[in-house]
């Protein structure tokens, strides 16, 4: 049973991507199983940039069978608009999409939720949420009284839910913001909005774990893009300065609804640096001359919200810990032309909390907090790299890099991204 996936092993914007559409070509079926619009993908054709944020990226490829699993949540609106944008610009295979009729819907209420309590956590840090009502419709779908299934959408039975469900949160938001902050919501004008958004979306809804079940019984090749990174992973990250779902390779099966057993093969998407957006501990973080070089070089900024990210060293304690959480067997590195012009990298390898050494990646946030970065020191290297097309084309310090990179893993690097063109990409045997 062939199922390849592909996970961030940082907080997200590793440029999963790039790695995905490569591989989609090799499989029968792209998978998202969890998040939902606050993800974001861009993937570069030739002189062609798409940014997608809830449409796999094997929606680019023909012949491949793109699927919205349940663990995703689903802003039905966002959907059509990038539908409609690949329609314009005659990209895209849209007879290829399928949405799960259990994925959940995300509705206006949970927009005004994410941005009355996205405040503080309750000790005072902020997460810095996307504000894409992700965490809102994750907490309704725990809950399961306010909730809203796509296949729910089709139904008799939809005006009285959307009913029952804005006489309830109108109550709570009227007590979250402050008077006059809030217009209270008008369950008929949402009724008809997203009445309207179901009949567009009619064609692509159906049963997607029988459809991916069966797939996997015929054999079928699969491949899981998980969206986010592990750091991320609502249970296993750097909670609570996390987003609401599994991000790590462990949510694989439960978003999809497929045995793990069909998961053979892991590919880990490491940025030959670090970036982390929104709040949270970040011990290899450089908020300084260093941290401001790679956001210019690497264009770290938002795709979904253009803030500027955080940016740091390469912190090997949480990649080997996130490697292990999602079954690694190969590493792809990115984006490491970035970090051409600088005289020396360092790398993290221990974190020293309260004066001990530790490879231990922390289970609380506050140890976190604490912990001083280890580094290690490694020459870098002058030269420009985006037109190196093979492994021996890297000057010596950047091939010094990776191999102590792999090594510090324990695993093998596949593949190694100089630039975000498709061709921009060096095979490591
Ligand atoms: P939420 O997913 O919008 O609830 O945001 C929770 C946290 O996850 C915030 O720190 C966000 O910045 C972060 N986050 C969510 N999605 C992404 C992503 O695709 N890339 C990077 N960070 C993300």
């Amino acid at each position: 049973m062939p199922g390849t996936c592909v996970i961030g092993l940082q907080w997200g914007d590793e440029a999963k991507g790039k790695i995905v559409d490569r591989l989609t070509r090799e499989h029968d079926f792209v998978v998202r199983y969890q998040g939902g619009a606050n993800a974001g993908h861009t993937v570069v054709v030739g002189d062609q940039v798409y940014k997608l944020s809830l449409l796999p990226s094997g929606i680019l490829t023909p012949g491949v069978t793109c699927v919205i699993a349940s663990g995703v949540v689903m802003n039905p609106a966002r959907v059509i608009e990038e539908l409609d944008e690949l329609a314009k610009r005659g990209a895209g295979h849209a007879d290829n999409l399928r949405l799960s009729d259990r994925a959940h819907v995300i509705f206006p209420w949970h927009f005004a939720e994410d941005r009355a309590l996205d405040k503080n956590t309750s000790d005072g840090e902020n997460i810095g949420t996307t504000g894409r009502g992700i965490g809102p419709c994750y907490r309704d779908k725990v809950g399961r009284s306010h909730a809203i299934r796509l296949g729910d959408m089709y139904r008799a039975t939809f005006r009285s839910q959307v009913e029952h469900i804005v006489e309830a949160k109108n109550r709570v938001l009227a007590v979250q913001y402050q008077a006059g902050e809030f217009t209270p919501l008008d369950a008929s004008a949402i009724f008809r909005e997203y009445s309207a958004y179901a009949e567009r979306l009619r064609p692509y809804v159906c049963d997607t774990t029988e459809l991916l079940l069966s797939a996997v019984e015929s054999g079928k090749r699969l491949l899981f893009e998980g969206a986010q990174g592990a750091l991320l992973d609502v249970d296993h990250g750097t909670y609570p300065f996390v987003t609401s779902s599994n991000s790590s390779g462990v949510g694989i099966a439960a978003g999809a609804g497929v045995p793990p057993r069909c998961i053979d093969r892991c590919i880990g998407v490491v940025k030959a640096y670090s970036t982390r957006v929104g709040g949270g501990p970040f011990p290899t973080e450089q908020d300084n001359e260093t941290g401001q070089y790679l956001r210019d070089r690497g264009n770290e900024y938002g795709t979904v919200t253009r803030r500027p990210r955080r940016c740091g060293w390469l912190d090997i304690v949480a990649l080997r810990y996130t490697s292990r959480l999602s079954g690694v067997d190969t590493l792809a590195v990115m984006l490491l032309d970035v970090l051409s012009g600088l005289d020396e990298i360092k790398i993290c390898t221990a974190y020293e909390i309260d004066g001990k050494q530790t490879t231990r990646f922390p289970s609380h946030v506050d140890d976190l907090r604490r912990a001083k970065p280890v580094y290690e020191s490694v020459p870098g290297w002058r030269e420009e790299i985006t037109g190196c097309r093979k492994h021996d084309d890297l000057p010596n310090p950047a091939r010094a890099y990776l191999a102590r990179v792999s090594k510090l893993l324990g695993r093998p690097i596949g593949l190694v991204s100089v630039g975000p063109e498709r061709d921009q990409t060096i095979v490591v045997n």
